[in-house]
């Protein structure tokens, strides 16, 4: 039997909320990560015993399109699995239950599920600092509960998550980052981009067609020498004010 995460994470809010998740799982967790574009992920087996997290975070609402399409490469072979969604504190609305849609295609069996809230990684005063000792005590919690699910021998009750179908119209933020003059072509921002969007030869701006706003290029680096417009963030984080103001918490669903 193997632990095993599966992480769609590009600034790292998803996979810290994951690993309180699978830090108490008794034993070694294995990751699989959904960022990395080199990455065969139809080559992945599972076992029936094994036991999975699939994370994601939430982008406009829906699962990202990119983590959509390299998790339906996975064969899940009746593995039993929780859903671990992470949003930026406004609403993570279809996102759950378009990642159940397409766990259940795949094979997994989804046994539970929870919604968790870390910083968001566009407009970052909204949930600075989440998950914070508050969530992550709760998501252990919720952890050890999803846990007695996943090893129950039998799959009875139906998950009864929040969000609708027909899923919410998919729309990309069109935030693309570019270098300033600090950037020392590097090449971390073009190995670490998970959709490739940028050149190795030419890294000064992402190809605004591959682009997925991610902000994984700010967030790696080491010069702090890409961002996004900044007027075009505080125009974000204006029409995100109302929404994303109020403190959501983490929620459970067995
Ligand atoms: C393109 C994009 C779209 C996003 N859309 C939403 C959203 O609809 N609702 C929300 O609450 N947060 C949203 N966020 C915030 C992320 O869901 C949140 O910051 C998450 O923790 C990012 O995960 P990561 O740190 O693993 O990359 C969005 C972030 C990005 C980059």
């Amino acid at each position: 039997m193997r632990y095993v995460q599966i992480v769609f994470s590009p600034t790292g809010g998803t996979l810290k909320t994951a690993n309180a998740v699978t830090e108490e799982w008794s034993g070694s967790v294995e990751t699989v990560d959904l960022t990395d574009p080199n990455n065969d992920f139809s080559k992945y087996s599972f076992d029936s015993e094994d036991i999975a997290l699939i994370a994601v975070p939430s982008y406009g609402g829906r699962v990202p399109g990119t983590a959509a399409e390299r998790l339906k490469k996975l064969k899940g072979s009746g593995v039993r699995c929780t859903l671990l969604c992470v949003y930026g504190n406004r609403a993570y609305d279809d996102t759950l239950v378009e990642m159940e849609d397409i766990a259940k295609e795949c094979g997994f069996d989804v046994r539970a599920a929870i919604a968790a809230v870390a910083e968001h990684s566009i407009a970052r005063r909204y949930a600075a600092g989440r998950p914070d000792g508050e969530d992550i005590k709760k998501l252990k919690e919720f952890s050890k509960a999803a846990l007695n699910k996943l090893r129950d021998g039998n799959n009875s009750t139906e998950l009864k998550l929040a969000g609708n179908r027909p899923y919410k119209k998919a729309s990309g933020a069109g935030l693309v980052p570019k270098a300033d003059k600090n950037c020392v072509k590097c090449g971390i921002c073009a190995q670490k981009c998970p959709v490739k969007a940028i050149s190795p030869e030419d890294i000064g701006a992402a190809d605004a067609k591959k682009c997925i706003s991610c902000m994984r290029c700010i967030n790696v680096c080491p010069h702090s020498a890409r961002d996004v417009s900044k007027a075009m963030v505080s125009a974000v984080s204006l029409v995100l004010k109302k929404s994303c103001s109020q403190r959501k918490e983490c929620e459970l669903f067995v």
